[in-house]
């Protein structure tokens, strides 16, 4: 299965919050070296396409002072033969490119005070790049993820200059001194962008997700582990669930990525969706419901004898269904059980437009869910595994709940877990990001977490380069 979704990972921001996290984010060395591979190539192609602004000075050299111009600048070929990024652990990334190359073209002018001014186009070859750069993973006062480029050294070997070999020592100084400034702006820019990501995201009508990092993130030698927030809440109203996240290890490492999902994430999004009325049946439900199973007084009669003399006439029986309590999740070892408790109230509908309770179930609805992602979202189907009903009110006399079992397990099976099934159909946002191509996605089931594993691709390499998926 091949899917696309939108990367979770690049809108992160962190918040300075001490408590376990609701969703967990690791990647892996594997996905940095992917990142490495791709990001040589997205970089030979940014730099193909660069208008580089031009570069005006002023400089001395020995008892020269001279103004310069260089322009047109474009880089027209370059190679990254050995480059890499690896994590030091505790502190971030490390970025080491070496003996890169490139050959570029330009303007140029100087003018000094002795000479008349002079210019002409020409070439640069520069050659035996290195540029070797820690990036510290911190964040900033606001609590967003902040980059820090905590050590830089950028050096070149050798220049191959025919625009003009007299200041030939001009380019080689102005090439090696901006390679550390460069790669500083590049930081920033991604810190804007980092900082510009909303931290709490609304899905649909009815819940808010908060993805902010807490700092309980770490960096090893082999990964980074990125702990979010990871609450639903209802849109009305942010305020913490009475529940609290509990501890779980990711511990894996094939993939490029994992995302884990905590018990405590999906049950505040019950309780966010139970809270903002997402569960509440309309009256064209419940109308449709009934109209479904069209069934009138008699067909209860056999279990509830005292129905057939109170109502001599079969009349429509209609069923008013709610939800009354936040439906409850629970993850184990392969499985995920979903617990939803209904109060059913059965009753008869007169000729003139009355109704008439008959009687009144509580239903305690166990259901096991499978999940799988497809579509950039999440998505679960609910599939009835048992059920328990009890009766609290009756007109019709006492009688004993459970012989109406499976008259509820004809109801359940084909109405109303059906619905349920039609109602989740729109899923779970897996987010709004930069999109990536999620290779071979797998979901498990473990206790307390649901683990999503895969290795990514991104969307601009879609169907030009091999697949780097395991299995
Ligand atoms: C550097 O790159 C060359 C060409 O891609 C490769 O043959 C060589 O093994 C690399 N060296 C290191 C140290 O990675
Ligand atoms: C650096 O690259 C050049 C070609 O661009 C090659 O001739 C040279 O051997 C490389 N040096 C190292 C140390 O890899
Ligand atoms: C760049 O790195 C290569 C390989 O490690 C080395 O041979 C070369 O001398 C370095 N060049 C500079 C300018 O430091
Ligand atoms: C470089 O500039 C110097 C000083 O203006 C000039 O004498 C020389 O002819 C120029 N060389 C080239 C290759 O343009
Ligand atoms: C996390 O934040 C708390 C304060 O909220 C601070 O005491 C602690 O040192 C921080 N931990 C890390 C790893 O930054
Ligand atoms: C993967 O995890 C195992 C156990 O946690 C560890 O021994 C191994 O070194 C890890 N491999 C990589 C590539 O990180
Ligand atoms: C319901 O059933 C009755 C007979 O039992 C039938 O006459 C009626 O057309 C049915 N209505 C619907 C909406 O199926
Ligand atoms: C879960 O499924 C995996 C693979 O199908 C299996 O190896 C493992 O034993 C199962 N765990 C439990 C608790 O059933
Ligand atoms: C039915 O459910 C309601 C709400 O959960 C509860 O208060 C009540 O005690 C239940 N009645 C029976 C008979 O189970």
């Amino acid at each position: 299965m091949k899917v696309s979704i939108t990367f979770l990972i690049l809108g992160l921001s962190i918040l300075l919050l001490e408590a376990n996290p609701g969703i967990k984010v690791k990647i892996t060395q594997k996905a940095l070296d992917y990142g490495n591979q791709f990001g040589v190539e997205l970089l030979k192609q940014k730099l193909k396409e660069k208008t580089f602004e031009d570069w005006n000075g002023d400089s001395t050299y020995g008892f020269f002072a001279l103004k310069y111009a260089i322009s047109k600048i474009r880089i027209n070929n370059m190679e990254f033969p050995n480059t890499s990024l690896s994590l030091i652990s505790g502190t971030g990334i490390k970025l080491l490119v070496e003996n890169a190359s490139a050959i570029a073209t330009a303007d140029w002018s100087v003018e000094t005070w002795l000479l008349s001014k002079d210019s002409g186009s020409g070439a640069v070859f520069i050659s035996g790049v290195n540029i070797t750069a820690i990036v510290k993973v911190s964040q900033n006062e606001f609590g967003h993820l902040k980059l820090l480029l905590e050590s830089c050294k950028g050096n070149v070997d050798d220049m191959d200059i025919t625009l003009n070999q007299s200041y030939r020592w001009l380019y080689t100084y102005s090439t090696a001194s901006l390679l550390c400034p460069q790669m500083n702006f590049v930081i920033q820019k991604i810190n804007k962008d980092f900082s510009q990501y909303p931290v709490q995201t609304q899905i649909g009508n009815f819940a808010v997700i908060d993805y902010s990092l807490i700092n309980s993130s770490t960096i090893l030698e082999t990964s980074i582990n990125l702990d979010l927030k990871g609450t639903v809440y209802p849109v009305e109203e942010i305020t913490e669930p009475h529940f609290k996240p509990t501890p779980f290890v990711l511990n894996e490492n094939n993939s490029m990525f994992y995302i884990g999902i905590s018990e405590y994430f999906l049950q505040s999004a019950s309780l966010a969706y139970y809270t903002s009325g997402a569960f509440t049946i309309s009256a064209e439900q419940e109308e449709m419901l009934s109209s479904y199973f069209n069934l009138t007084t008699d067909a209860l009669e056999s279990i509830i004898p005292t129905i057939a003399h109170i109502y001599a006439k079969p009349l429509p029986v209609i069923m008013n269904i709610r939800i009354i309590d936040t439906p409850v999740i629970s993850l184990h070892d392969n499985k995920s059980i979903l617990e939803f408790s209904a109060s059913m109230e059965v009753l008869a509908k007169m000729p003139n437009p009355t109704t008439e309770s008959m009687f009144t179930l509580n239903i305690t609805t166990r259901t096991h869910a499978d999940l799988f992602i497809f579509n950039r979202k999440l998505l679960t189907t609910l599939c009835l595994s048992s059920f328990h009903i009890s009766l609290v009110h009756s007109n019709v006399g006492l009688f004993e709940a459970s012989l109406l079992d499976n008259f509820l397990s004809y109801i359940l099976r084909t109405g109303i877990i059906p619905a349920a099934n039609f109602k989740l159909k729109d899923g779970f946002p897996l987010s709004v990001l930069d999109p990536v191509i999620l290779m071979k996605p797998s979901i498990r089931m473990f206790e307390g977490f649901l683990l999503i594993s895969s290795d990514i691709q991104s969307l601009r390499k879609r169907g030009t380069s091999q697949s780097p998926s395991k299995h």
